[in-house]
């Protein structure tokens, strides 16, 4: 299960990417010649597993963007070169892919967000860690956040966010609004055909998670709300037990419009909430 620390969560252990690659903004270029046979057999195992568990699963607007990763999905048998992906994208949305070793510092992450530049990993898991691993790869990256930079609200909304970043470094509020990052970017659920399909990369790049996220009665769903989600933690090395349901697109970009200073206010002197807080139905009311 790729559950991530995204740029955020501490890691005990030292990142696996070679830093030494990258520039100061911490983009590098993509190492293709470095790929073994056994690198591109593994993300193109990944993929078509993935790939086959969407239907249903999956938000309209994520699937009908995979195809512009490079080849028909059941067709894959490599890893894509970014500068590919690129051109298409750059035509689609004005995002481009730049190289990163791993995962990288908060004021980069924003920076590069902000410039509608999105950062991915180039190495990929080694095959004992097919179905499960700690940091982000270039399977994760890829193929869970790239289709979605082909929707143009999308791609607006994780500019702001970027930009948003930036802002609250300043303001001392990373983690409340990494929060919002989590449970929209990484683990959010959009209602659809009259039911809930994901829209998060950590939940379509798993293939576990999908389908806990989705349609299991154990987790907590509730309708994202700014302040509800940003006090409210996040595990990273398990499924969520706390997922935040959109209507569309559109309502997260409208939500997410107005300033957030006052709320960094107020959420100083608000207590978090555990990630697995069960919402009493009188506080969903009020
Ligand atoms: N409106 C937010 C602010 O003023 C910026 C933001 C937009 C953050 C979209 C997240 C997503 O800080
Ligand atoms: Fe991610």
């Amino acid at each position: 299960m790729a559950i991530e620390p995204v740029v955020y969560g501490a890691s005990d252990r030292p990142p696996r990417g070679d830093y030494a690659r990258a520039g100061a903004d911490y983009t590098c270029t993509q190492d293709y010649a470095a790929y073994t046979a056994q690198d591109h057999d593994t993300y193109a195992r990944l993929f078509r597993r993935q790939a086959a568990l969407l239907p249903g699963l999956a938000c309209d607007e994520f699937i009908a963007a995979l195809p512009a990763l490079g080849q028909r999905p059941e067709d894959v048998d490599r890893i894509p070169r970014f500068d590919e992906v690129n051109e298409r994208l750059l035509r689609a949305t004005g995002w481009q892919l730049v190289t990163v070793p791993g995962l990288i510092p908060e004021v980069p992450f924003f920076t590069l967000l902000s410039e509608r530049r999105f950062p991915v990993t180039d190495w990929i898991r080694r095959p004992d860690e097919f179905d499960y691993i700690v940091e982000p790869d270039v399977f994760h990256d890829l193929f869970g956040h790239v289709p979605l930079l082909f929707n143009p609200v999308f791609a607006d909304y994780v500019q702001r966010y970027g930009q948003g970043g930036l802002k609250a470094h300043a303001l001392g509020a990373c983690e409340q609004l990494s929060r919002l990052y989590w449970y929209t970017i990484e683990f959010g659920l959009i209602r659809q055909h009259g039911g809930l399909r994901a829209y998060g990369a950590g939940i379509l790049s798993s293939s576990g998670e999908l389908r806990h996220a989705v349609q299991s009665p154990e987790p907590q769903r509730l309708p994202l709300q700014l302040e509800r989600t940003m006090r409210t933690r996040y595990k990273i090395d398990s499924y969520q037990s706390t997922y935040f349901e959109i209507d569309s697109f559109q309502q997260l970009f409208d939500l997410t419009e107005a300033d957030f200073s006052p709320l960094y206010e107020r959420l100083r002197g608000l207590p978090e909430l555990a990630a697995d807080q069960v919402e009493h139905p009188a506080a969903l009311a009020a």
